[in-house]
């Protein structure tokens, strides 16, 4: 399985923070807010990782990152998305990269207390279609909402005013190589982007969307509050710290 971070986009609810620099590259307490999603990865045992920038500075994640030495990597990916074209359309840049592997999907800005591992694992038995991970939140309306059924999700709305479950998708996906034809096939949604949500709704019309619910707490980044929160609960708890710092351990793993 192979890991994508998300960190494309043009961070314009962080503005003026993002005028000139990346939202991702912005620190979330101790660290530069990147940091988080690619610990996701290692943590569950994802080495083979390919992250996604966009718009300001993308030169300067290079230079934070290199080769990924202080994930105890080898080497890191790199590929740019030019303008805001939406979640999937960054996605679908990664094609090439996944060659015909399912992929884990970290969204840059989103955070977590624990780790993935036991979501990884399941979806590895699943073989095949796509996996989400919910969390229960007290303001679902600002998410991707499931509808659900017991153990099966009926249908995601994206930010609805009237969310029909106490649950956020949170920025966390895994898919098998179909994604890329499903992507080819959506239109831009009002807000003019590429919905994750299109993409997962065609995973459930088809009847291959499982799910499991985070353990621990979970947040996203991306407006003032939510930056300021994320900084306070990794300060609070302490975030997912790096498990692993040798590549032979992580393969180990696998
Ligand atoms: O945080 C979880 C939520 O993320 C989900 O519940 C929603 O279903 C999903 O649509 C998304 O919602 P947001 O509206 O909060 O996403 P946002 O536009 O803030 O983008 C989140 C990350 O995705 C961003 O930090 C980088 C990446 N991204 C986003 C866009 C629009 C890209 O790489 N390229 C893009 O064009």
């Amino acid at each position: 399985m192979k890991g994508v971070v998300l960190a494309g986009g043009l961070g314009t609810r962080l503005r003026p923070l993002t005028a000139v620099t990346n939202k991702h590259l912005l620190p979330v307490y101790d660290q530069p807010m990147i940091h988080y999603p690619i610990r996701t990865l290692v943590n569950a045992g994802i080495t083979d990782i390919i992250i996604v920038t966009g718009g300001n500075s993308a030169g300067d994640f290079l230079k934070l990152l290199g080769n990924g030495k202080a994930f105890g990597l080898k080497h890191l990916n790199y590929t740019y998305q030019e303008g805001e074209g939406g979640i999937a359309e960054a996605l679908a840049l990664v094609e090439h990269f996944a060659a015909n592997d399912p992929v884990c999907v970290v969204l840059g800005d989103n955070i977590i207390e624990g780790n993935i591992s036991s979501a990884v694992r399941s979806y590895r038995h699943q073989g095949g279609g796509a996996k989400i991970i919910l969390k229960k939140v007290p303001d679902p309306q600002r998410f991707g909402v499931p509808e659900l059924d017991g153990r099966r999700v009926l249908r995601i709305e994206e930010k609805p005013a009237q969310p029909k479950s106490e649950y956020a998708v949170i920025g966390i996906y895994m898919y098998d190589s179909g994604v890329y034809e499903i992507i080819r096939t959506l239109e831009p949604s009002g807000r003019g982007e590429l919905e994750i949500t299109d993409v997962n709704n065609a995973y459930i019309e088809r009847d291959e969307m499982s799910w499991e619910e985070l353990e621990g707490w979970w947040t996203d980044a991306g407006t003032f509050e939510s930056l300021l929160h994320a900084s306070n609960l990794v300060a609070g708890t302490g975030a997912n710290k790096l498990e692993l710092n040798h590549e032979a351990e992580i393969s180990a793993r696998v």
